[in-house]
């Protein structure tokens, strides 16, 4: 933790320490297979109000999927979690009401504008008539867009385009807000963009974030505590300080220490490293 006195990036609000409130979310042996595939195998964890919080891991880990039964997409097989305090399995409707989620693939329609993408989701959300107006133009304010909201999105940037998915995941003012991959196929100024957003909303609503990243530096940036997921499965978990300090190595990088604990998959295909090549170069919109 920094000694000038500053919050950490991404750390949670509150007088007393984060995990005496009552979580933005817990999860208990969420379980999730696809035929032989064990997806996601028995996953433990809890998120404190006001958190940043990031899913790691290459592909195939179960980051996704684990997102998707958080947002109530996909039934888990076994487990058990809670969002904004409401239970998955039996208050579902709640959840949805409760959440924001940009998911990993594209979520806006490149033919309608910045505008008319977030009036559409405002009246998907059930937003009053007389609200919808002032909150979609206060959403392109607030993440940098207002200069291009009467512009086809498919003229925007990869870098504007994320942040309209995130304007309108946030259009409803969630309590947790689920982001898939928020960053991925942009460019390091673009990327730094979309990060000030989330940590504007994160630090000016108190708003829960559950991310997930292949990015190391993007964890680092943003997060208070991670997760490294490998297999399905937690590997390690906690602040980047403490995962360094349980490894031994105070000066590690996020990578050094996702390599400790996960071993292998530096070395295997489809690993981190070429996650990170291949998508350094990838373009979100063709
Ligand atoms: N709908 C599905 N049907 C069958 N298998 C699936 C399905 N969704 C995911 N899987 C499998 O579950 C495992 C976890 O996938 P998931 O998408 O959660 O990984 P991820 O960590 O998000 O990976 P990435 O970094 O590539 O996005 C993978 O083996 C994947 O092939
Ligand atoms: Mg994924």
């Amino acid at each position: 933790m920094p000694g000038d006195g500053k919050r950490p990036v991404g750390e949670p609000e509150g007088t007393g320490a984060p995990w005496e409130m009552s979580p933005a979310v817990e999860v208990r042996g969420l379980t999730k297979r696809f035929g032989d595939v064990r997806a996601v195998d028995g996953v433990d964890f809890a998120v404190a109000q006001g958190e940043c919080f990031g899913l790691l891991g290459p592909n195939g880990a179960g980051k996704s999927t684990t997102i998707k039964m958080l947002i109530t997409l996909l039934p888990p097989d076994e487990g058990e979690a809670w969002v904004a305090g409401y239970s998955l399995r039996t208050q579902a409707r709640r959840v949805r009401e409760a959440i924001g989620y940009v998911p990993q693939a594209l979520s806006v329609d490149g033919t309608l504008t910045g505008y008319e993408n977030l009036l559409l989701f405002s009246r998907l959300y059930g937003l009053p008539r007389v609200l919808r107006k002032a909150r979609v133009e206060e959403t392109l304010e607030r993440l940098g867009l207002i200069e291009a909201a009467h512009r086809p999105v498919r003229t925007y940037s990869g870098g504007m385009i994320r942040r309209l998915e995130i304007g309108q995941a946030v259009l409803n003012r969630p309590r947790v807000l689920f982001l898939d991959e928020p960053t991925v196929g942009l460019d390091p100024l673009a990327r730094q963009g979309v990060w000030d957003h989330i940590r504007r909303l994160q630090q000016e609503h108190g708003m829960t974030v559950v991310l997930t990243t292949h990015y190391m530096e993007e964890a680092e940036s943003l997060c208070y505590r991670v997760a490294m997921m490998s297999r399905g499965r937690i590997a390690a978990l906690g602040t980047p300080d403490e995962l360094r300090a349980e490894i031994g190595k105070p000066d590690a990088t996020l990578e050094d220490v996702f390599a400790h604990f996960a071993g292998a998959f530096e070395h295997e295909s489809g690993g981190m490293r070429d996650v990170l090549r291949s998508r350094r170069t990838a373009r979100r919109l063709g």
